[in-house]
């Protein structure tokens, strides 16, 4: 594959592995509100240097570069992206330059405040995260998260006509496995996308999650089909991001799996993340990245050479794989709350 620095013509933002990247994964902020077990320590959002955080206008320049390399969907992440001040203003930015689709993950813990706005804004679709319908297991897991709030931003979402609202599950050995069932029966009822993901042995908390309750997906689906029918696949799901897609056969929801353990989707990675804190990080199982607001910073650098740099970065740095599993000792320092999963 011909390196695009080396003629200068393409446009587009491509890797070394023939993987064309349309997708960026926004970080408004690594706060979260809830402290969600596999994902924060116990003491909360760990304390990460002090860095400057990008400014408003800066995250703008951003898009709009992005956008001139091809961007087709946004999603902005966290942290918790709702308690970020700007989170409204960057959807309506991001719709407004033409970015075909703007989503967004949150916990849901904000939404009933939320929900209208972003509406109005163009938002095009809803990932919330919901791992159980038990209000005590749900402040468990989220260590003291209200599950009445979360249900309450969903049916405010869902009221004002998000278009598509899709809840998250991470896969949890134990008590776990009823709860996968009423959440399919709650996301059906209420004509929802569900997808389960399995834990990632990312930062110190998901590396524990994955050691001691990690369930996979095969198991999953095994539990929901023995109790609840025959899951039959939705064709070429791949392409529409990470999840493997099925339906019952008298549903209409989609039901999911996200599995970056037990079967890898990389081939078909097709995103990149930017951190809260402008760093360009081309895999979610990547420490470093590249620093991108010295550049923001330099009053001599046009838009041009960022873009250019953006492109070689992605061509040079973009790994063919994750190695979460191989690589213990980094993955533990990478934190998924930095990086917005
Ligand atoms: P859509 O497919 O656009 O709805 O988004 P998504 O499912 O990728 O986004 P979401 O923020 O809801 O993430 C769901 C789960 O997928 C989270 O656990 C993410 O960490 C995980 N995920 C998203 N993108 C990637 C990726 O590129 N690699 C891996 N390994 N996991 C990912
Ligand atoms: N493994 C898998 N998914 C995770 N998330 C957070 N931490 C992990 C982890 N260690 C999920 C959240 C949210 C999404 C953005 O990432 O549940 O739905
Ligand atoms: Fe892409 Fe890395 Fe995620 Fe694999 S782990 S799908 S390469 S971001």
């Amino acid at each position: 594959m011909k390196n695009p620095e080396a003629t200068g013509k393409e446009s587009g933002l491509q890797d070394r592995f023939g993987r064309q990247i349309t997708y960026l994964r926004l970080s408004l902020t690594e706060h979260c509100n809830f402290r969600c077990q596999y994902c924060s320590p116990a003491e909360g959002t760990p304390y990460f240097d002090r860095e400057d955080h990008l400014s408003g206008p800066e995250a703008q320049r951003l898009l709009r570069i992005f956008r001139g390399l091809g961007l087709q969907h946004l999603r902005l992440t966290g942290g918790e992206p709702l308690i970020h001040p700007r989170v409204v203003e960057t959807v309506q930015y991001g719709v407004g330059l033409g970015i075909g689709k703007v989503s967004l993950s949150t916990n849901g813990y904000l939404l009933d405040r939320f929900a209208a706005d972003l509406q109005a804004a163009g938002l095009n679709s809803l990932n919330v995260s919901l791992d159980t319908l038990d209000p005590e297991r749900f402040r468990v897991i989220t260590r003291g998260g209200s599950l009445k709030r979360v249900l309450m931003g969903i049916e405010k979402a869902r009221s004002v006509g998000i278009p598509r609202i899709k809840l998250n599950a991470v896969l949890m050995r134990g008590k776990h496995e009823e709860d996968i069932l009423q959440l399919v029966d709650f996301a059906q009822k209420r004509n929802l996308d569900i997808r389960f993901i399995e834990a990632m042995p990312l930062g110190t908390a998901g590396t524990t999650t994955q050691d001691s309750s990690y369930l996979s997906a095969v198991e999953a689906r095994e539990i929901l089909e023995r109790n609840a029918g025959t899951l039959f696949p939705i064709a070429s799901s791949r392409d529409q991001g990470p999840a493997r897609l099925y339906r019952f056969a008298n549903g209409s929801s989609q039901i999911g799996f996200i599995t970056p353990i037990s079967d890898n989707f990389c081939a078909s990675c097709n995103r990149v993340r930017l951190t809260a804190t402008g760093r360009l990080v081309y895999c979610l199982g990547q420490e470093q990245g590249m620093d991108l607001l010295p550049l923001l910073r330099n009053a001599s650098v046009g838009d041009e050479e960022i873009a250019a740099t953006i492109r070689a970065g992605v061509w040079a740095d973009k790994p063919e794989q994750h190695a979460f599993l191989q690589d213990r000792e980094r993955s533990s320092r990478i934190f998924m709350m930095r990086l917005g999963g």
